[in-house]
C-alpha cells in the first residue's frame, strides 16, 4: 500500500538571509496526473520514469489500484502500471477527492471502457472549478453523462471522433478530451485547446502508446482513433512551477541561484517578469540562474493560459511583490478566489488590498515572522517565500496542502542555506533546538 498518512507537520523558518547554490527541480504534478491516468489505457505495462515523490501521485496510484490495475512502485520516482487487470469501472476511493488530477480516470475509463463512474474531483479551493467542458466533450463523442450521488457517471455505446470547441482553454477538459478520443472511431478536433506544457506531456506519452495526436502545445489538437494502445516507457517533463518558485525565491532573497532540471522556454513569462522587476536572470540549456543584488521594482501582471503568466506562480509572484519597492497591480484571470492567502501574508506585514480580482500591492520594505496557516498549495509556497524573506520565525500551519505539490521542499530550501525545517506541530522540544541552532 502507498502511504497516505497525514501528520500535524509545520514548516518553521528563520527568515532574512540570501538563497544561493543550486537546486534541481523534480518532475511536473500535473503532467504526472495525466499521464498515470493515461496508463491504464492500455493493457501491457507502461513504466513511467520521472515521477514527482508528492501526496497527489500517491492518491492518484492508490485510485488507479482500486480498479484493479496493477501497481509496480519501483521506487519513489519510478512506477509500472498495467491497466489489463482492471476489473471495475467505479472510482470511488474517497481519497480520490481530495484530488483534482482525480478526474483524468473519467477520460482514461470512458476512452478504453466506454464507461466511467468517478467522484467528483476536489482540488485546491480557489475557485468555483466547474467541469461542464469536460462533460461537453464527453457528450460530444457521444457518452452520456450523469451526476448523481457525488459521482460523475459517463457511458457510450461508441465513442465517435467530433468537432469540439471548448469556452476557455481549460487544461483538464483538453486532457479529459483526448484521452476519451484516442481510441474514438474516426477523427477528434479539439479546438481551443489549452497549450500548457503538460498538455503537450500527456499527448506524447499518449503517442508513444501508439496514439495518433497532432497539434498538442498549439490551439487545434487532431486526435485520429486507434484501436488499442499499448506499453511504453516515458520520462516526465521537469516541473515549471516548482522551477518558477524556486526562481521567486531567490529573487525575493536577493539571492543566488541557479535552478536545475528546467525547460528554459516554459519559464518565458516569469523570466520576463524578473527581468523587468530587476533582477538578473541567465538562461542554460537546462537551468536558469536568478541574481537579485538589489531591492526589486513594481509591475503589472494578468495571468492568463500559458503562454501567459501561470495562475499557479501567482501567489509566490504576489509574495515578492510585497517586498519590492512600489506599488503593483496583479490581475487574476483565471480562478475567482485566488487571493485568500492575503490575510495570511498580512501578518507578516504586507500591504496588499484586494478589489474583486485584482490585488494592488504596496511593496513594504521588510516583513517581521509570524504563525500563519496555508490555505492551499501555491499559497502555501508563497508564505514559504515571505518566511524566507521576513525578519524572525514563521511557523507555516497546514504544509499537507504544499507537500501536495513541492518534494522536498524545506530541504531544497535548506540546500540553499535556507534555515527551514518541517516538525511536528506539537513538538514544542523540536520547535526548541531549531530556534536555539539558528540562533
Ligand atoms: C489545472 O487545473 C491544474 N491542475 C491547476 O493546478 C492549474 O491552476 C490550472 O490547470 C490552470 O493552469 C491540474 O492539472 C491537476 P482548467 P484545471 O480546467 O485543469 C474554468 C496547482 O496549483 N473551467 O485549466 O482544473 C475553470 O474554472 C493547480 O497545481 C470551466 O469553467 O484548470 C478555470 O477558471 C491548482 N469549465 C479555467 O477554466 C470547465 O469545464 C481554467 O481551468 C473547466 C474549466
Amino acid at each position: 500500500m502507498i502511504r497516505l498518512e497525514i501528520k500535524m507537520d509545520q514548516y518553521i523558518i528563520k527568515g532574512g538571509k540570501a538563497l544561493a547554490g543550486e537546486i534541481s527541480v523534480s518532475w511536473a504534478k500535473n503532467a504526472a496526473l495525466g499521464i498515470l491516468a493515461a496508463a491504464v489505457m492500455a493493457d501491457e505495462t507502461v513504466t513511467v520514469e520521472n515521477l514527482p515523490d508528492i501526496r497527489d501521485i500517491d492518491i492518484l496510484l492508490n485510485a488507479i489500484a482500486s480498479v484493479g490495475a496493477v501497481v509496480e512502485r519501483i521506487d519513489k520516482h519510478c512506477v509500472r502500471i498495467n491497466g489489463g487487470t482492471v476489473n471495475t469501472i467505479i472510482v470511488a476511493n474517497d481519497n480520490i477527492r481530495k484530488i483534482r488530477g482525480s478526474y483524468y480516470l473519467l477520460g482514461a475509463l470512458l476512452g478504453k471502457y466506454k464507461s466511467a463512474h468517478v467522484l467528483l474531483p476536489g482540488g485546491c479551493d480557489i475557485g468555483s472549478r466547474p467541469i461542464d467542458q469536460h462533460i461537453k466533450g464527453f457528450e460530444a463523442l457521444g457518452a452520456t453523462v450523469r451526476i448523481q450521488h457525488g459521482m460523475i457517471e459517463a457511458e457510450a455505446v461508441d465513442l465517435v471522433g467530433n468537432h469540439i470547441y471548448l469556452d476557455m482553454a481549460s487544461v483538464g477538459a483538453t486532457i479529459n478530451i483526448m484521452m476519451a478520443a484516442v481510441m474514438a472511431e474516426g477523427q477528434t478536433i479539439i479546438e481551443n485547446s489549452a497549450k500548457e506544457p503538460h498538455v503537450v506531456d500527456v499527448a506524447n506519452f499518449l503517442n508513444s502508446m501508439g496514439a495518433n495526436i497532432k497539434g498538442a502545445g498549439t490551439d487545434v489538437i487532431r486526435i485520429v482513433g486507434v484501436p488499442k494502445l499499448h506499453g511504453s516507457t516515458y520520462s516526465i517533463i521537469p516541473d515549471q512551477i516548482e522551477a518558477g518558485t524556486f526562481m521567486i525565491a531567490a529573487a525575493a532573497t536577493k539571492g543566488d541561484v541557479t535552478v536545475r532540471n528546467v525547460i528554459p522556454r516554459h519559464m518565458e513569462a516569469l523570466t520576463a517578469k524578473l527581468v523587468e522587476l530587476g533582477a538578473e536572470v541567465e538562461e542554460f540549456d537546462d537551468a536558469i540562474r536568478v541574481v537579485a543584488t538589489k531591492r526589486l521594482g513594481s509591475t503589472q501582471i494578468k495571468t492568463l493560459p500559458y503562454p501567459g503568466f501561470p495562475t499557479d506562480m501567482q501567489p509566490q509572484m504576489t509574495a515578492l511583490l510585497a517586498v519590492c519597492a512600489g506599488t503593483s497591480i496583479i490581475t487574476e484571470g483565471i480562478y475567482e478566489n485566488r487571493f485568500k492567502y492575503v490575510d495570511e501574508l498580512a501578518r507578516m506585514g504586507t500591504n496588499i488590498k484586494v478589489e474583486g480580482n485584482n490585488a494592488i500591492v504596496n511593496g513594504v520594505a521588510e516583513l517581521t515572522g509570524a504563525s500563519v496557516v496555508a490555505p492551499d498549495l501555491r499559497a502555501g509556497a508563497a508564505l514559504v517565500i515571505a518566511g524566507l524573506v521576513a525578519e524572525g520565525f514563521t511557523t507555516i500551519e497546514q504544509i499537507r496542502y504544499v507537500e501536495r505539490g513541492y518534494e522536498c521542499f524545506e530541504k531544497k530550501m535548506r540546500d540553499l542555506g535556507a534555515d527551514m525545517e518541517k516538525m511536528d506541530s506539537e513538538d514544542m522540544k523540536a520547535v526548541q533546538k531549531f530556534k536555539l541552532k539558528v540562533g
